[in-house]
């Protein structure tokens, strides 16, 4: 990279997903960023958009990672179905993913994801089930001392850290 930004996860689903991609990963590769992709569970799930997060042309050789939900993490564990997350990584030409963490959000939204395990100990099985790079991202609920040190510990590329910044989506 030849600045230290990182473009941050926004673009899961939106209808102009594409096209804000797009350009998101030329800005990138013209000015030597980072960039993680939205939620992708669309290319998981193999729907229309999924075409939407194949930049990799676009970006060049910067780094670019993949985006789940911790939800989805969880259930493809409970379905013996990691291999579609190295399928994911794959055909997104990806460097890594980023694990994002979402437990209050999901809580507060009547459609939202439940969740059978805690995060940490799904995130301890990403650790131990893939070889790529692996990021924890907060996404705007925060985390207190014991869960960042607990991260912190482990081996990640990365936590990208929200906080109690410009959105909150339990208070907004
Ligand atoms: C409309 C919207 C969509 C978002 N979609 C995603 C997403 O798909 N994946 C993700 O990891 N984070 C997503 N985020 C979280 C943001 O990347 C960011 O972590 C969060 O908004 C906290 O940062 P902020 O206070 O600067 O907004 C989304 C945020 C917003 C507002």
């Amino acid at each position: 990279m030849k600045a230290p930004w990182w473009i941050s996860s926004m673009t899961g689903g939106a209808d102009k997903a594409g096209m804000i991609n797009a350009n998101l990963a030329k800005a990138a590769k013209k000015y030597g960023l980072g960039m993680g992709l939205g939620s992708c569970r669309p290319v998981l799930e193999q729907t229309e958009s999924a075409g939407d997060f194949k930049i990799r042309s676009l970006i060049g050789d910067q780094p670019l990672f993949a985006n789940l939900g911790i939800a989805q993490l969880e259930e493809l564990f409970a379905n013996n179905q990691t291999n579609k997350v190295n399928e994911l990584i794959n055909s997104l030409e990806a460097d890594g993913l980023i694990i994002h963490v979402n437990p209050l959000q999901e809580w507060f939204q009547p459609e939202g994801d439940k969740f059978r395990f805690s995060s940490i100990d799904t995130i301890k099985r990403c650790i131990d089930a893939f070889q790529f790079p692996l990021m924890v991202k907060e996404v705007g609920q925060g985390m207190g001392p014991k869960s960042l040190k607990t991260l912190l510990e482990l081996p990640l590329e990365a936590v990208d850290y929200g906080a109690f910044g410009g959105t909150n989506f339990c208070t907004s």
